[in-house]
């Protein structure tokens, strides 16, 4: 330890005090219903592989090819020495898929963050964006230099209160996350519409929970509502229920032309890799092709929380396969979650500051990869420890 650096040490000893110090679990298998975590075979309800294509065959045929037909690396900045046809080929299929006029792609849902909200923000602006978004929008808001106004969750009243407020700008724009990651609950994005349009202000929403769950055929949340043409901008990840890796913009022309003179991590960041991009190009193919695979998840979202009720469980306000199972103080969340484990099942517990204070919790994650034994083994196993820890 060299002495200009320990404060670190003194930092990092006073997270393990507190115990937030966070222990990540090693995996030794790929992604699917059952995982080999720490060397042990458990039940995976931890990630977000809504639809299990993480390791699906057809994903990793495609990946494959396009390695032998494209190498393993773009070795370049798409502005500066060119663009695969590839990553067009996926620009163009997420436009169709999404129903917009065009769309970008990134290296990550958190990069297209990072690129879209400076590009289209400035010093003098104002976004008003929901308390609750997610890290990267608020670290887009913030690269952005414009003065942030953080309106109540999910509270449409709240928003216009703030925007009558706020009498001096230049522009303005309003973000909201689609589906809310800790919760599961869903933004009353036809409400934020309506706001929007009486204003005349952008609404940019990001929907990286709602890809591949919500709206038909997992087409987000903006087909949810119906609001096709309504919300200017969609920030979309690839890293979720599309199984893979990266980011995108979807929706006016101008914006995507914008994007890609502008956008900080597009003009300054290597793209995707050919493998990255072709595993999303066969993701939508899986997803045109057939409903089967949302209509799974959806049914065993529909399972797995009606059975929790019955068995004396709160799941929260959750609307979505983001399944919190409520329990109040942090440490009874991560004894739970190390019972389960124990006995066999993967399922992270969250805790201040990731949570609110007093709202300490289990989040489960249900995908369409588990089979109904997987859920029914799960619940046998949350049914055990909820009891031994006097939960139910
Ligand atoms: C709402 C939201 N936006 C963006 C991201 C980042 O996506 P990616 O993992 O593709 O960077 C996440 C991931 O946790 C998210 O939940």
């Amino acid at each position: 330890m060299t002495e200009k650096l320990a404060w670190v040490e003194e930092e990092l000893k006073a997270l393990r005090e507190a115990g937030l110090y966070n222990n990540i679990r090693t995996l030794g298998s790929p992604q699917g219903a059952w995982l080999v975590v720490d060397g042990k075979k458990v039940l995976n309800f931890c990630s977000n592989n809504y639809l299990g294509l993480a390791n699906h065959p057809h994903m990793k045929e495609t990946a494959k090819k396009a390695i032998d037909h494209f190498g393993v690396g773009p070795a370049a900045v798409r502005s500066i020495a060119g663009t695969m046809s590839i990553h067009l080929e996926l620009e163009r299929r997420l436009a169709e898929f999404k129903q917009v006029e065009g769309a970008i792609s990134f290296q990550s849902g958190f990069n297209a963050n990072l690129a879209v909200i400076p590009a289209l923000m400035g010093r003098g602006d104002v976004i008003f964006s929901d308390e609750l978004n997610h890290a990267s929008i608020i670290d887009g808001c913030r690269l952005s230099r414009a003065k942030i106004v953080r309106y109540e969750h999910c509270n449409p009243n709240s928003l216009q209160g703030v925007i009558k407020q706020e009498t001096d700008y230049r522009r303005r724009l309003i973000i909201s996350d689609g589906v809310f990651s800790m919760d599961g609950d869903i933004a009353p994005m036809d409400k934020l519409a309506d706001i929007a349009d009486e204003h005349g202000i952008p609404l940019m929403t990001d929907d990286a929970h709602g890809e591949g769950v919500l709206g038909r055929g997992g087409r987000g949340i903006v087909d949810h509502f119906n609001l096709h043409g309504r919300v200017d901008i969609e920030v979309g990840t690839l890293s979720k229920a599309f199984g893979v890796m990266g980011g995108y913009v979807a929706g006016k022309r101008e914006i995507v032309e914008w994007l890609r003179q502008q956008g900080r991590p597009f003009l300054f960041s290597s793209a995707a890799t050919p493998a990255d991009v072709a595993g999303c190009i066969a993701a939508l193919d899986l997803l045109e092709e057939s409903t089967a695979l949302v209509d799974r998840l959806w049914e065993n979202t529909r399972y797995f929380k009606a059975e929790m009720k019955k068995l004396g469980f709160d799941t929260g306000e959750s609307e979505t396969p983001i399944t919190p199972v409520m329990l109040g103080e942090a440490p009874l969340a991560f004894q739970f979650s190390k019972k389960l484990f124990d006995e066999g099942l993967f399922a992270m517990a969250l805790g201040y500051p990731t949570v609110p204070m007093g709202k300490a919790r289990i989040r489960v994650m249900l995908s369409a990869m588990h089979n109904h034994d997987d859920l029914d083994q799960a619940l046998g196993i949350f049914a055990k420890v909820g009891r031994e820890l006097g939960v139910i």
